[in-house]
C-alpha cells in the first residue's frame, strides 16, 4: 500500500524547526512532494536551503534534542513515519529506507573494520546467522565493485580512498535491499570521474532492485543526467517542482532560472566572470514570511509578505506564485496550495 496518491513517499506539508537561542527557527517550511515507485527524485538548492534537513525528518535522524518535526506528515508505503514509534522508526531505516549520507566518514565507524559493519546492517534487520551475514557482506561489496572483497572486509575505513569509502557507505545503505534510498550529496567529496562511476553504479543497482531514489545535490549537472523530476528548494521552502525534462525545458521562477543561469556550458568563454545569483540565502532568524527570493534581491514590494500560493501551472508542474519571481506565467484555476 503506498501513500494517499499511489506513490512510494509523500511528504506533506513537513514542518521541521531548531530549538536555538533566539527561539524556535522553521528549518522547513511545509514541504510537500511525492516520490514515485522505482523513479529518481533530485532535491536541488544552495547550501542551507533545508535539503539534509528535509532528508533527515523524513527517516527522523534530526540532531537532538534541538530538531522537531512540527507538522506535515511522511507517508511511507501507507504509513505516516512522522507519527511512527520509534521501534517502528528503527526498523524502516536501513531496512525499508536506506540512507547515503552526505559525509561518508561521518558514516562509517573508523575504529571497526568493514566486513563487521556491513555484516551489522544485515544482522540488524535481518534474522540470519553471522556466517551468511558475512556471505551477504561480501555479495553486497561485490555489487558495488569492490575489488577483492573478502580482503576489503578486514580493512579499516582509512585505509580506503575516498571512492571506495563512499562505495562501502553505499553497499551499507543497500543492503537490505531497500526499497527507497536517500542520497545527500553522494558524490560532492568525490573527484569527476569517480563521480561518474558511482552516479551509474547508483542506476544500475536501481534498475536491478527497483529501488526509489532521493538524490540531493546542488548540481544541476548531476540532476539532468539521473532525474525523473526535480524539487528546487529555497528557504527552507519548495519554490518549483516539474518533472526533470519540463524544468530544464521552461523553468518559471526567478531562483530555478538563477540555477540553471549559473551552470557553465562550454560555449561559456574561458576567461568570462560566472553568473551567480547576488546576495545568500538568509539565516532562519531572517526569514520573511512573503516570497524568500525577493528578501534576497531586496525588494519590498506591497504584497510580498504574504506568502505566495504554491500553483500548478501545468500538469505536475507547481511553482510558488510570486508577482515579480513568476512573472508573465498563466495563471490556472484550479489546484492550488496554501
Ligand atoms: N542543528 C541545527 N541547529 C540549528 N539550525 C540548524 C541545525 N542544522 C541545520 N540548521 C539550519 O537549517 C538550515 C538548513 O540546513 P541544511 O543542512 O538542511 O541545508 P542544506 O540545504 O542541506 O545545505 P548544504 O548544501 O550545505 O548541505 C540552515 O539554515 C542550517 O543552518
Ligand atoms: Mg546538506
Amino acid at each position: 500500500m503506498n501513500g494517499p496518491n499511489g506513490n512510494i513517499l509523500e511528504v506533506n506539508k513537513l514542518i521541521t524547526s531548531f530549538e536555538t537561542d533566539r527561539g524556535l527557527l522553521r528549518a522547513v517550511d511545509q514541504v510537500s512532494f511525492s516520490v514515485p515507485e522505482g523513479k529518481t527524485v533530485g532535491i536541488v538548492g544552495e547550501s542551507g536551503c533545508g535539503k539534509s534537513v528535509t532528508a533527515m525528518s523524513i527517516v527522523r535522524l534530526l540532531p537532538q534534542p534541538a530538531g522537531k518535526i512540527l507538522g506535515g506528515h511522511v507517508w511511507f508505503k501507507g504509513r505516516d513515519l512522522v507519527q511512527a514509534s520509534d521501534d517502528e522508526i528503527r526498523r524502516v531505516r536501513g531496512g525499508e529506507i536506506g540512507v547515503i549520507f552526505q559525509e561518508p566518514m561521518s558514516a562509517l565507524n573508523p575504529v571497526h573494520r568493514i566486513g563487521r559493519q556491513v555484516v551489522e546492517v544485515f544482522r540488524l534487520h535481518q534474522k540470519i546467522s553471522k556466517r551468511d551475514a558475512w556471505d551477504a557482506a561480501v555479495e553486497m561489496l561485490n555489487l558495488v565493485r569492490i575489488p577483492a572483497p573478502e580482503k576489503r572486509m578486514m580493512d579499516y575505513p582509512h585505509q580506503l580512498s575516498g571512492g571506495m569509502r563512499q562505495r562501502i557507505v553505499i553497499a551499507l545503505a543497500l543492503a537490505c535491499r531497500p526499497s527507497l534510498v536517500i542520497a545527500d550529496e553522494p558524490t560532492t567529496a568525490l573527484d569527476v570521474t569517480v563521480q561518474a562511476q558511482i552516479l551509474d553504479l547508483m542506476a544500475r543497482l536501481q534498475d536491478e532492485m527497483k529501488m526509489s531514489i532521493i538524490l540531493i545535490t546542488h548540481d544541476l549537472g548531476v540532476i539532468a543526467e539521473t532525474c525523473d523530476e526535480v524539487v528546487v528548494m529555497y528557504a527552507g521552502r519548495v519554490v518549483e517542482k516539474a518533472s526533470a525534462t519540463e524544468l530544464f525545458a521552461n523553468p518559471l521562477h526567478a531562483y530555478t532560472k538563477g540555477l540553471l543561469h549559473s551552470i557553465p556550458t562550454l560555449e561559456t568563454p574561458s576567461k568570462s566572470v560566472l553568473n551567480t545569483i547576488p546576495g545568500m540565502v538568509a539565516s532562519l532568524a531572517e526569514h520573511t514570511h512573503g516570497c524568500r527570493f525577493c528578501q534576497r534581491m531586496g525588494r519590498s514590494l506591497p504584497g510580498t509578505r504574504e506568502r505566495p500560493a504554491f500553483i500548478e501551472v501545468s500538469p505536475g508542474h507547481w511553482v510558488e506564485n510570486c508577482a515579480v519571481c513568476t512573472a508573465n506565467i498563466e495563471h490556472p484555476t484550479s489546484n492550488i496550495e496554501h
